[in-house]
């Protein structure tokens, strides 16, 4: 072969996107320890500890707890195709683009699929899933608790509550929320939820965290039809990670140990510590951005994502070449608009260990150069005082 290829060597990068994102050192190392085998005691220890944590960061009890192999679609899709079978009627609500995935996934499996709208940047509201329900009879209700293209936060309670008072299962979309907010699985009434590890868990991509309610596993169990994926078999998975421990797939053992890791991570600093540390850095982003004249897409600071901030690109100015020259002067990747957005909003994710003091400094000062803001030593000032006001 005439080409040569040099050992890897990726450049220093800041993940301040949509994911993935930033990772703690100490994830890294735990990656790169050496392979167990995937039936090793010790191995299944570990994943018993993944296991209980998750259940921590989940709030949930359930049994049916466990990782999809895969990123956030993985679960996306394992959620689905496990409770949906050909006919059945599926209520998705959609306020962005991960909405919309969930409708085509349950086209795709067969679900007679039913949805209600929001506005871009706006919450579904419960009186429009009750209105719905005056004439459907889903089976499962459908949600995204934090909808990443846009950058709104969408309360579960009220609609997990009509979910159930119309004999539904409540299927949520957490990648974005899990490890940066409180999802409360059990409290929300929350059937199905799958979340990614690569956001606010601080891990990797590569697994999907999974959970099951009793109600979703009876669901589950009570099917007419064989689950029409093999790799995502909800039951065939829960072979490996319950008690029986039989094959399903090979392990993804360096991953888990990346996974375990940042759990551990999470309970050594404690859920409500880290949830005011995303809420905090996020709100010196908006204080910094707002003071410089920049406009956020979500309206009602109450919708905004602790983890995820939609900022509009202002009038004039170039998205791609900005984006461009972040990556290559400062070394800093925020994400593209999506969807309705593409091309409108720059997504900046402050997820996990990337949610930071410093990286939000640097983001306003670095962005500030870029677009020549001349306020944005006012930027620096007002997020320094938001950090002072907490
Ligand atoms: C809300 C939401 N759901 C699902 C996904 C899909 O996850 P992945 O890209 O990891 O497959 C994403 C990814 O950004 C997301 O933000």
């Amino acid at each position: 072969m005439d080409q040569t290829f040099s050992p890897l060597s990726p450049s220093p990068r800041l993940l301040l996107g949509p994911g993935p994102s930033q990772i703690a050192p100490r994830v890294l190392r735990a990656c790169a320890t050496p392979l167990l085998g995937y039936l090793d005691a010790e191995y299944l220890r570990m994943m018993d500890d993944v296991q209980t944590l998750l259940r921590m960061v989940m709030g949930t009890k359930n049994d049916w707890t466990m990782c999809v192999p895969g990123t956030g679609m993985a679960g996306m899709e394992a959620a689905l195709v496990n409770v949906v079978e050909p006919g059945d009627q599926v209520l998705v609500c959609v306020a962005g683009a991960f909405g919309e995935r969930m409708v085509d996934l349950a086209t795709r499996m067969g679900g007679v699929v039913s949805r209600v709208d929001a506005e871009w940047g706006t919450m579904v509201q419960p009186e429009q899933v009750k209105e719905a329900l005056k004439t459907l009879r889903p089976k499962v209700v459908c949600i995204v608790n934090a909808e990443t293209s846009t950058g709104v936060l969408q309360p579960l309670a009220e609609i997990g509550k009509l979910a159930h008072e119309a004999g539904a299962l409540f299927l949520v979309d957490c990648v974005t929320s899990l490890g940066g907010m409180p999802v409360n699985m059990d409290a929300m009434g929350v059937d199905v939820l799958y979340s990614g590890t690569q956001k606010c868990l601080g891990a990797p991509p590569s697994l999907a965290p999974i959970s099951f309610s009793p109600a979703a596993v009876e669901v589950y169990r009570s099917r007419k039809t064989v689950v029409p994926s093999f790799y995502l078999d909800a039951g065939q998975i829960w072979r490996y990670w319950g008690p029986e421990r039989g094959y399903h797939q090979t392990g993804m053992v360096n991953m888990l140990y990346a996974l375990r890791e940042a759990l551990v991570m999470i309970s050594e600093e404690g859920l409500e510590a880290r949830f005011a540390r995303h809420r905090q850095n996020q709100k010196a982003l908006v204080a910094g951005a707002e003071a410089m004249g920049l406009e956020l897409a979500v309206k009602d600071p109450a919708l905004r994502l602790p983890s995820l901030t939609t900022i509009l690109i202002p009038e004039g100015v170039d998205d791609a070449t900005v984006r461009r020259n972040l990556i290559n002067q400062y070394g800093i990747e925020i994400g593209s608009g999506m969807g309705k957005f593409a091309g409108k909003a720059w997504r900046v994710g402050l997820m996990g260990y990337a949610s930071q003091r410093a990286n939000v400094m640097l983001l306003l000062a670095a962005l500030g150069d870029l677009l020549k803001n001349e306020r944005v030593d006012e930027g620096l000032a007002a997020a320094s005082a938001a950090y002072a006001a907490a």
